[in-house]
């Protein structure tokens, strides 16, 4: 009677053991599958906020462990993805507007344009150190300010790529060049929009 019960109690410890070690390790595995996806779907779900959905998520999707289900990290990454456009951009027209062969027409709007892509550069870079290095007070008027200035920066997007559409530029560097404007406009726009977002569930 005895040893069979110890026997029966072991036996039915092990089974229980068992058990549990495996719903600890199932979960442990489901809880590692579920957070990717949930990332995932938070970049969808913000991006759909966006006015151009499509590009965010493309530009954004890669980033989604670093972003997580973070408002600010999205805004912050969105700004981030804006800022080295822009800056590849600006250092790409710099060279094009030292090369030969181009009317002076086209060289003033190059540089016209170098020069309003320098502006959105540093703004954009500002308000990247302000959301970054922001700590606990005064978020309302943190945020004020970087909305201005990612604000300026797509103005000054905007007033390049107008200084493109004119006739009398050679059409393969407009399309180009307003090509990559446009680009750099829409991050912008959609940094923007998820600065906005951000702004809004914090308070
Ligand atoms: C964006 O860039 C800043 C400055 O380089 C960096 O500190 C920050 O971690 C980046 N944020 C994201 C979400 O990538």
């Amino acid at each position: 009677m005895e040893p069979s019960f110890s026997k029966h109690f072991f036996t039915s410890s092990l089974i229980v053991l068992l058990f549990t070690t495996c719903s600890i390790f199932c979960s442990i595995s489901a809880a590692r599958d579920l957070a990717p996806k949930t990332n995932t779907e938070f970049i969808k779900t913000s991006c759909g906020a966006t006015t151009y959905p499509k590009l965010c998520l493309a530009s954004l999707s890669s980033q989604a462990s670093v972003i997580q289900t973070s408002p600010k990290l999205i805004a912050c990454a969105a700004l981030n993805v804006t800022l080295s456009s822009a800056k590849s951009t600006s250092t790409m027209m710099l060279r094009l507007s030292h090369g030969h062969g181009m009317k002076p027409r086209e060289v003033a709007a190059m540089r016209d344009c170098v020069e309003l892509l320098s502006d959105s550069v540093d703004e954009l870079q500002r308000s990247i150190s302000k959301m970054v290095n922001f700590r606990s007070s005064g978020f309302e008027l943190m945020i004020s300010d970087v909305q201005t200035w990612v604000s300026a920066a797509l103005t000054d997007e905007g007033t390049c790529s107008d200084g493109f559409a004119g006739n009398g530029l050679n059409g393969n560097l407009k399309t180009v060049v307003r090509g990559r404007i446009v680009n750099i406009a829409q991050l912008t726009s959609n940094a923007l929009a998820l600065i906005n977002r951000y702004a809004s569930v914090h308070s």
